[in-house]
């Protein structure tokens, strides 16, 4: 297994690197940048999803779990990108999609065509109410009825998430046999582990039972649909779904490797599922939760949702992120950061200060502001469905800028899928890798600084204080507790720490050290971290 606290970058593999020059990244590009990682210092890869797929959501609506979608390239391929990785002593993950399929999948094909299909029963069918309204009151994880009705089969389908993405019946033994195939099947490619998607979704309650009304909670102001003040009890995080979990953990741990299970999450009370699907059961070795980082946009939010999260009972395994491929880039996102560079530091000394999983998204280590996409040329037809009065996902999607000068900025010798930001030049990795004070030196110096403090890997975390603009974080394990001051805002700050005489400061690499002054009152510039010591 990869380290216990292990930082693994995640890669939107279409927007990677691509190799042969037909636009799109590929696994073979990945392969050729992997001195990249080793340089950056990261423990290990995810990949966003290499499956079949027709691509309307772009690899998470699948027609095939055990195929490759050959536009990244072809098994031999994907054996080497393993095995080239392991010598370099990085893990691969890949992002595994099996709550759902796509529609064009041939399955769903199948079990749509008639209810008498050999496959009728693979996917979720319910006949329509008598006045032809859905089943019952469900509703897909971002607000809409779960329910689509499909014209040949005259009934109505289940789907958690998009209406093009069915879900897999899993209280059919055949479906659950197909999955354990699948996840062998990749297993023994080689690869880590896995990182599976909408696991909590995978199972719902069979009498179709209706969703009682929700209490409101932190995000609501975030969702103002109607639909969100309807609870998810009946089709989401059911209790079964630990049951199938736990046997695709038997799997996992019957490898020499012992592979790595992690989790994402949906669920309007992240932190108690995550509890619930990691320390509680031990399913999964760690999750992440849509609802949970990558929704916020200020440190007193994160404040908020940590301290709740590390004060209850056992606190679960975190898997933390600011950024991936469904939100806008975390320094055009986060209040005040305004695309700053010192911004995004603070913003990664924030994530890497956390205890459990970190997934860095391709670009974060640039400090990457979100791409502006022309309409014409934008990708993501489902972005407005994902996340309301939102224009898409295509802005923190674009190319990886390689190249501050070249054509397509160095990903492609053809235009590419999606097309690079001109403005990115100015953040391209030849650039900032011969600027020592650049974003990504410092994010360089920081995963190397980690390691060097086991509190900072294996510590256990606590918020001290917080508020919209100032977070407090102890990391705690046995001989070091360390302090972690973060001020997230434009102006000064000053902190008062309570802290021993015999405290001391450490140098955070890269940036300016702040000095507590007598009583521990520390006095923070615009976007400045400081760490210390109690000794
Ligand atoms: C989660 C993925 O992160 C997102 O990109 C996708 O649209 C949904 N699952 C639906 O499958
Ligand atoms: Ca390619």
């Amino acid at each position: 297994k990869p380290s216990a606290s292990p930082i693994l970058y995640h890669i939107y593999v279409r927007s990677f690197y691509d190799s042969n020059g037909d636009g799109i990244g590929d696994l073979q590009g990945i392969i050729e940048k992997l001195d990249y990682f080793d340089w950056l210092g990261v423990d290990g890869i995810l990949l966003s999803p290499v499956f079949e797929s027709p691509l309307s959501d772009f690899g998470y609506d699948i027609t095939s779990l055990r195929g490759l979608n050959t536009e990244y390239g072809d098994m031999a391929t994907f054996t080497k990108l393993v095995a080239e990785a392991k010598n370099r002593g990085l893990s691969v993950m890949l992002d595994f999609v099996a709550n759902h399929t796509s529609s064009k999948h041939p399955w769903f094909i199948e079990s749509s065509a008639s209810a008498t299909s050999a496959k009728a029963d693979w996917y979720i069918w319910a006949p329509a109410k008598n006045d032809g309204t859905p089943p019952n009151n469900w509703l897909t994880i971002f607000g809409e009825s779960a329910w689509r009705w499909h014209p040949t089969r005259g009934q109505y389908y289940l789907h958690n998430t998009l209406s093009n993405q069915p879900d897999l019946n899993y209280r059919n033994p055949d479906v659950v046999r197909e999955l354990n195939k699948s996840v062998r099947f990749w297993l023994d490619t080689g690869v880590s582990g896995l990182r599976l998607d909408s696991v909590n979704l995978f199972l719902h309650d069979d009498k179709l039972r209706n969703n009682p009304p929700r209490h409101l909670g932190w995000q609501d102001d975030a969702r103002t649909d109607p639909y969100r003040y309807q609870s998810q009890r009946y089709n989401i995080s059911r209790p079964e779904n630990i049951h199938l979990l736990k046997q695709l953990r038997g799997i996992a741990d019957g490898y020499d490797d012992k592979k790595w299970l992690l989790g994402s999450l949906s669920d309007p009370s992240p932190y108690a599922v995550i509890d619930r699907y990691t320390s509680e059961s031990d399913a999964l070795d760690a999750a992440n939760v849509f609802e949970s980082l990558s929704l916020c946009h200020s440190v007193g939010q994160v404040g908020e949702q940590l301290d709740d999260f590390m004060k209850s009972v056992h606190p679960g395994i975190g898997c933390w992120s600011t950024g991936n491929h469904d939100i806008a880039r975390t320094v055009s996102r986060w209040q005040d950061a305004n695309n700053q560079p010192e911004a995004a530091k603070l913003l990664l000394t924030m994530l890497m200060s956390l205890q459990g999983v970190i997934s860095l998204f391709q670009g974060e280590e640039l400090g990457l502001p979100e791409a502006d996409v022309p309409p014409s040329l934008r990708r993501d037809l489902f972005g407005k469905q994902v996340i309301a009065n939102y224009v898409g996902r295509d802005g923190c999607r674009t190319p990886m800028p390689w190249l501050s000068e070249a054509e397509n900025l160095g990903f492609s010798a053809s235009p590419p899928w999606l097309p690079a930001d001109p403005t990115h030049s100015e953040y391209a990795i030849d650039k900032q890798q011969q600027d020592e004070s650049s974003v990504l030196h410092f994010t360089r110096a920081l995963l190397y600084w980690r390691k060097q403090h086991v509190a900072m890997q294996h510590g256990a975390c606590r918020v001290l204080a917080y508020n919209q603009t100032l977070m407090v974080l102890e990391r705690h394990h046995e001989e070091q507790t360390l302090i972690i001051a973060l001020n997230a805002s434009n102006n000064e700050a000053t902190v008062r720490l309570n802290l021993p005489s015999d405290a001391k400061s450490l140098s955070l690499p890269h940036m300016a050290d702040a000095v507590p002054e007598n009583h521990g009152v520390l006095k923070l510039l615009p976007w400045q971290a400081w760490v210390g010591e109690l000794v």
